[in-house]
């Protein structure tokens, strides 16, 4: 296996707030990469840190080459794409209008973004049904299913998930992150952000635990999950 992103002594601050303290993460090729801890741990941090949406020191390595110096833009463009905690949807825009604009980075005809839009309406019906509707008038699930179908218009071979269970009903939990394992499945590497860490350790291949901005303790997803003290603290009582 190739790694696809090193991410080598992080850290993010805010002013004199440090939220990220040198974290470092290695995702191999077609995985799913999963970082759990409590709030606050500094996780959103840590994504937007590789992103270079928030300020950062360290070095972001994608498919070896380093990105830590470029805009988000430009790292869009070399494919990697963060889903956000927030979504981020354009709200007063359709549906067919958002997904568009996730493929701003890509010099491709209208055309083919049309297909585009037409292949994330295949994996997602709910949304080819609704095209036209505005995206603030989505129900949650479907608010994050285009959030996704948008990240994926970008073609990323990096996809960074920031909770993409928050706030869903266990039945739309559990088809979204079945769609992970599917984009997995198709090649793409994963790091995925979850509260809901039974979940997330179960559909991935290697963890990271964060606890106030550093990593304490990674491993396979399997072992972490058979760790008493990953089970005592993140899968709740009465897991073994
Ligand atoms: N824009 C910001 N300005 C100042 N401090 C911030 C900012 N964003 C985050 N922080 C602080 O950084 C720390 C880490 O926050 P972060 O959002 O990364 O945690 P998290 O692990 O994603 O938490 P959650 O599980 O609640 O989403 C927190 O103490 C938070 O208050
Ligand atoms: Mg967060």
């Amino acid at each position: 296996m190739s790694a696809s992103l090193i991410v080598h002594e992080l850290s993010v601050s805010y002013g004199n707030v440090a939220a990220v303290l040198g974290a470092s993460i290695r995702m191999e090729q077609g995985s799913i990469t999963s970082i759990v801890g409590a709030n606050g741990a500094g996780k959103s941090s840590l994504l937007n840190g590789i992103m270079g949406i928030a300020g950062a020191q360290g070095r972001v390595l994608l498919g070896g080459e380093a990105v830590q110096n470029i805009t988000t833009e430009a790292r869009v463009r070399k494919g990697m794409c963060l889903v956000p905690e927030t979504r981020d949807l354009f709200g007063s825009m359709s549906v067919h209008d958002n997904l568009r604009l996730g493929a701003y980075a890509r010099a491709v005809s209208a055309a083919a973004v049309e297909d585009d839009v037409r292949s994330v309406c295949r994996r997602f019906p709910r949304l080819g049904e609704r095209l036209a509707q505005h995206a603030d008038t989505l129900s949650g699930g479907e608010r994050q299913m285009l959030a996704l179908g948008r990240a994926l218009m970008a073609k990323p071979k990096v996809l960074l998930l920031d909770e993409p269970s928050l706030g869903l009903a266990p039945l739309i939990v559990r088809e979204i992150l079945r769609f992970v394992e599917e984009l997995r499945d198709a090649g793409l590497s994963i790091l995925l952000v979850e509260q809901n860490a039974k979940a997330a350790l179960a559909i991935s291949d290697y963890a990271y635990v964060m606890e106030v901005g550093s990593i304490v303790l990674e491993g396979e997803a399997q072992a972490l999950m058979d760790d008493p003290r990953v089970a005592e603290k993140y899968l709740g009582a009465g897991h073994h």
